[in-house]
Formats: C-alpha cells, structure tokens, sequence
C-alpha cells in the first residue's frame, strides 16, 4: 500500500553498487560472466545508475581483477544510463579511459587508519593522489564522484568527529567532484549522528543535491539512516542487490543496505525510483544461488516465497 508522507523528496536516484561494493569482498572468484549477467539483470530490473567495478590492483582486491574483461562483455552504456568505476590513482583512471568510461569514483577516508589501510597513504597523500585523477577525469568529460569512508566510526580509531569528516568532504568537493558520497562503512551510525553531519556539510556549503549516502547495515541501521538522509532532501542512495557487501580493507564492514529493502520503503511513500521490485527480488536470489548463500535482505527473504 502506497501512503505518502510530507518532507520527502519525490524522486530518488537508485545508485546500485552491488557488482562493485557487493562483490569485492567475496572469497571465491565469480565467473566475469556471472558479474556481467548480474548487472544485465539490474540493467533490466530498471536501475540506471550501476558502479560496475574497481580499477584497482588485481593483488589489492583480486575478485575485481576482470575490470577490462568486464566492461568489454558488457558493452557500450546505454544513453541516459551510469556505469560508475573506482579509480584509485592515475594508472586507475588510465585503464578505465581506456575503456570508454564516462564515470569515475575516487574513494578517500575521513580517518587516518582507514586510510592507510586502504589507500597505502595518509589523508593528505590520498587527495594528493586523486587530485590530477579528478581533474584529468573532469576534462575527459567524465562525471566524477568522491567517496568518503568512515564518517561515523573506525573500527581502529572509534568514533569519528563531525568537523574531520566535513574537512575531508571539503577537500574532495574543492578538486572538483561532482558528487560526495557519504560512508558509514561499517554501519555504526544512527539518525542523529546522519541529521547532525548532514547539517554540518550544509553550513560547510555542501548541499544535500551534491550528496549520495552509503549505509553498510552491520548494526540494522542503514534503511533507518537512509530515511532520515531522505527528509533532509537527500535524493541520491547507495544499495547492494540483495545486502551484498563489504570492504575487504574493514574487517567490521559488512553488506550495504538492500536495494530491495530501500525500494519497499520507496514504494510505500510513493518515491519514483523506476526499478521493479519483483525483478529485483528474482535477480538477488539467482545471485544467492551463484553464491551458495541466502541473500540477508529481509526484503528478499520476505518475497523470494
Ligand atoms: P600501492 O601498493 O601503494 O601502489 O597501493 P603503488 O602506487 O606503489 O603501486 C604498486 C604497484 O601496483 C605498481 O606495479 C603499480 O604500477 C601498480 P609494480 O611497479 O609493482 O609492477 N598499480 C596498479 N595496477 C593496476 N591498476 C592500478 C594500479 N595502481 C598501481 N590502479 C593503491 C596504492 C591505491 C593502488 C592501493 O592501495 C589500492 O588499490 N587500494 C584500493 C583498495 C580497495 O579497492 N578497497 C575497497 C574499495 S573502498 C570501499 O569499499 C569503501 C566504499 O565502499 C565506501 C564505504 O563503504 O565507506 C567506497
Ligand atoms: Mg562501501
């Protein structure tokens, strides 16, 4: 049933991250085949916005070492659809040129640990590293997105303060991104701490129209997060078919939030958001299947019969 509520947006752009964020962090390799008949499914279950995979090392994430082989059996992006990639560096933003892309993500870390984990640098030294990324991406014609981890809390450094995260966002929106994602990348967060960060990015005059959230949903709490982002004017959600997910440079990440579950919530408020949920349902569990596990969407495990 459909009833809608006031102070949401009318429309929300699905940005789907499951064959990128959803995968990277699976044990066994999945057939480059399998990846590309999961994004065809998505394609075809209505999303229009799908982050494909990383450009990164095959020896730091080895499941997305097919990022070419990927992309040349998928094929040309259709007009008016996004194929986001991660590009780390340079040599990342290279290998993706060279493949046609026309949407990147650099992806920085508000703390200092993570970012050292992750990005084998400091804060600083990464947005050195991805300024001529967005730059040279910027005048390739790309569109160019910055994730921010670790917004909430650090498994290593614990809670992280509002001012250092805004700081970082700052950082990444002046090398030019157009859009910031923002991360609780193992999902400690809850609503307050989302009302209060999006206000502080606010005053720091980055406005909810250049802000996607990106909810892992360790602790249960990302649909709720995402609703609260929602009534702030936020229209641009992250979500993993089927809650698959994790980063394998987080040992505490775990899936991000459903897409399934975000578009029941969508659905019930009457938000355009032009997926289909039933293909969607049926794509998660074709997935579980190549996985050998249950999707852990309640959405999925509620319709999937
Ligand atoms: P490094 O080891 O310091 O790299 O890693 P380097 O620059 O010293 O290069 C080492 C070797 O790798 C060199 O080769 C380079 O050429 C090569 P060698 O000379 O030894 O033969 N190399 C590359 N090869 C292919 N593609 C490249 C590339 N770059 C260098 N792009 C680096 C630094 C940034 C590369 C590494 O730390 C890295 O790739 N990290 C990425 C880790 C990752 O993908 N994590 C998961 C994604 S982030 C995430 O999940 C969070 C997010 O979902 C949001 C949230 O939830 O919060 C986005
Ligand atoms: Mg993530």
């Amino acid at each position: 049933m459909t009833e809608p509520a006031p102070g949401f947006p009318d429309q929300v752009t699905i940005y789907e991250v499951g064959p990128r964020d959803g995968l990277q962090n699976e044990k066994s390799v999945v057939p480059v085949e399998v990846k590309a008949e999961f994004v065809r499914r998505l394609v075809a279950a209505g999303l229009g916005t799908i982050e494909l995979t990383s450009f990164v090392p095959a020896k730091w994430v080895p499941q997305l070492g097919d990022a070419e082989e990927l992309l040349e059996l998928l094929g040309p992006v259709a007009a008016g659809q996004q194929r986001p990639v991660l590009v780390p560096n340079e040599r990342g933003l290279d290998r993706a040129l060279e493949r046609g892309v026309k949407a990147v993500a650099v992806f920085g870390s508000a703390t200092e640990t993570f970012a050292r984990k992750n990005l084998n640098r400091t804060v600083e030294e990464s947005l050195e590293m991805f300024a001529p990324v967005v730059q040279r991406a910027l005048d390739s014609g790309a569109w160019v997105r910055g994730y921010v981890s670790m917004c909430f809390g650090d498994p290593w450094e614990g809670p992280v303060p509002v001012t250092q995260v805004v700081d970082v966002c700052s950082r990444l929106m002046d090398l030019g991104c157009d859009q910031l994602s923002i991360g609780d990348t193992i999902g400690v967060g809850t609503t307050g701490h989302v009302s209060r960060l999006l206000d502080a990015l606010d005053a720091a005059g980055i406005g909810v129209d250049q802000i996607g959230v990106h909810f892992h949903d360790t602790y249960g709490q990302a649909l709720a997060n995402t609703m609260t982002a929602l009534s702030h004017g936020v229209s641009v959600v992250d979500a993993s078919a089927g809650g698959l997910g994790g980063c394998p440079y987080a040992k505490s990440a775990t899936g991000n939030l459903a897409t399934e579950d975000l578009v029941w919530a969508l659905d019930g408020l009457g938000i355009d958001h032009g997926a289909d949920l039933d293909a969607l349902v049926e794509t998660s569990v074709w997935m579980a299947g190549q996985l050998g596990r249950p999707s852990p969407s309640r959405v999925v495990k509620a319709l999937a019969g």
